[in-house]
């Protein structure tokens, strides 16, 4: 063949290649997943049938007139969006090589430091079952900013087809429109010391422990995710050990300035269900949360829900004092498990009858709890209560109108705090009413005192102060 006839005819079918290739669409195995979201930035990640390269599609006003595509061909992808907008809804699709999925929405985190929050969390729920939908249909109705998953993502041993199988595909509404942050449960651990979970996930980092324990900051809520099973030993000491990662919680804690302090992990350090009380977890993490102001520890493992008093050691809480409470929120889809016994001393609340997950806002001085079932029967509902510091003055505009003055003077009428809510605790307030606490770690110290309702009713005098400041709400 003539050289130069040989050189066309490859030029020729290379052309053919790229045309067919870049015609050649692929389809989503696993729908489109959002992670690592911040205020400028969010991770799209999704499977093909085929690999190929593809992009994402998305903008805002309900545009899809931006793009980033991926930078490699393969099946799975976890496609970097950057340059965002804070507390913007973004309108994204993926494009699969000619092949489109419907467009859909998510929000981006708010400009840090914004006074409100609301956020959803529950766990055990990875079984591919009607609870679990149901649980999950109604966490994405109640639109949420992010969603926590409390372990047990993915039962039974979370291998890479649980994953895919009873993750992926029964929660792809709720997960391809609402970021979620997660930590692993010990059935993830069943396999590879839970590698699954760390293939498939995209998770914030932590310098000394990579993806297995990380904080991160949404608004005026400092988030920190713990993993319990490395705390208890199952995880290999190359990779994760209880020291190192004790040590990053507390610098973590100390670090953060946040007003709200909310910490999740798998095994509870209080729980009156069948596994009980994880009292390493108690030993060594409580101590740290006590000591850094910790508001809200979020938990599942036990198939059902419950929540402590404010509790300082291994004790409710003095009155007047704030100090953490401590939720069970193992209601998320598998098989809820009767409690034996009656309430503990500790327990303000429990419930074994219902699948159900929890609901938070967190606005200026308040967070607000509930726990819900997919029907909308309220199976808990507290508050926390505290005082925040006025936000900052914003420098003084003068306008035509009005008077010229030094930065920071005020306008005439103070503006009211949105929702100061003077309730230290709603919900299930009654005086210990069971038994001991058999799990105390402390033989010598009293059984859970006479608290009863425990948070500290902070004055709001502070809210005066608006009167002098401007305020100004972010969003
Ligand atoms: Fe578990």
């Amino acid at each position: 063949m003539h050289r130069l006839y040989s050189l066309a005819l490859g030029a020729t079918a290379a052309a053919l290649t790229l045309t067919a290739s870049s015609a050649s669409a692929a389809s989503l195995t696993r729908q489109p997943y959002l992670q690592r979201v911040g205020p400028d930035t969010a991770t799209i990640a999704f499977r093909l049938d085929a690999s190929c390269v593809p992009s994402v599609r998305y903008g805002t006003n309900g545009l899809t007139d931006q793009s980033a595509q991926s930078a490699s061909s393969s099946r799975n992808h976890a496609i970097v969006l950057n340059g965002l907008q804070p507390g913007t809804e973004y309108t994204y699709l993926v494009d699969a090589c000619g092949a489109r999925t419907n467009p859909v929405r998510f929000s981006t985190a708010p400009v840090p430091g914004t006074r409100r929050v609301h956020f959803t969390a529950v766990g055990d729920f990875g079984m591919n079952n009607a609870n679990q939908r149901n649980v999950a249909n109604a966490m994405l109705a109640r639109k949420p900013e992010l969603f926590l998953m409390l372990g047990d993502n993915a039962y039974d041993a979370g291998t890479e087809a649980e994953f895919q199988n009873n993750l992926f595909v029964p929660m792809a509404p709720l997960l391809s429109q609402v970021p979620f942050f997660a930590v692993p449960g010990n059935h993830e651990y069943v396999t590879n010391k839970g590698q699954p979970y760390f293939d498939n996930l995209y998770l914030p980092t932590s310098k000394s422990g990579g993806e297995y324990y990380y904080s991160f900051d949404w608004g005026h809520v400092h988030f920190v995710a713990i993993d319990s099973n490395c705390a208890i030993g199952l995880s290999s000491t190359d990779r994760c050990t209880l020291a190192a990662q004790k040590k990053w919680v507390e610098e973590d804690l100390a670090a953060s300035t946040a007003p709200w302090k909310v910490v999740f992990f798998h095994h509870p350090p209080w729980s009156s269900g069948e596994h009980g009380s994880q009292l390493l977890m108690r030993r060594e993490f409580t101590p740290l949360f006590e000591k850094h102001g910790v508001d809200l520890v979020l938990t599942g493992h036990d198939h059902h829900y419950e929540r402590t008093h404010p509790m300082k050691g291994t004790s409710v809480a003095p009155s007047n004092t704030r100090q953490p409470v401590y939720l069970v929120v193992g209601s998320g889809g598998a098989s809820l498990r009767p409690l034996e016994g009656s309430k503990p001393s500790w327990a303000a609340l429990r419930n074994d009858k219902d699948h159900g997950y929890l609901d938070v806002t967190v606005e200026d001085g308040t967070l607000s709890a509930q726990v819900l079932t997919p029907s909308g029967k309220t199976l808990d509902s507290f508050t926390l209560t505290k005082e925040l510091p006025p936000l900052e003055a914003e420098p003084e505009q003068p306008g035509p109108s009005e008077p010229s003055g030094p930065p920071g003077t005020e306008q005439p009428g103070p503006t009211p705090p949105s929702t100061p809510n003077p309730d230290p605790v709603t919900g299930n307030p009654g005086l210990p009413t069971g038994p001991d606490d058999s799990e105390n770690l402390d033989p010598n110290s009293p059984p859970g005192c006479s608290a009863g309702p425990a948070m500290a009713l902070f004055p709001m005098g502070a809210w005066v102060l608006a009167g002098v400041l401007r305020r100004r709400r972010r969003r």
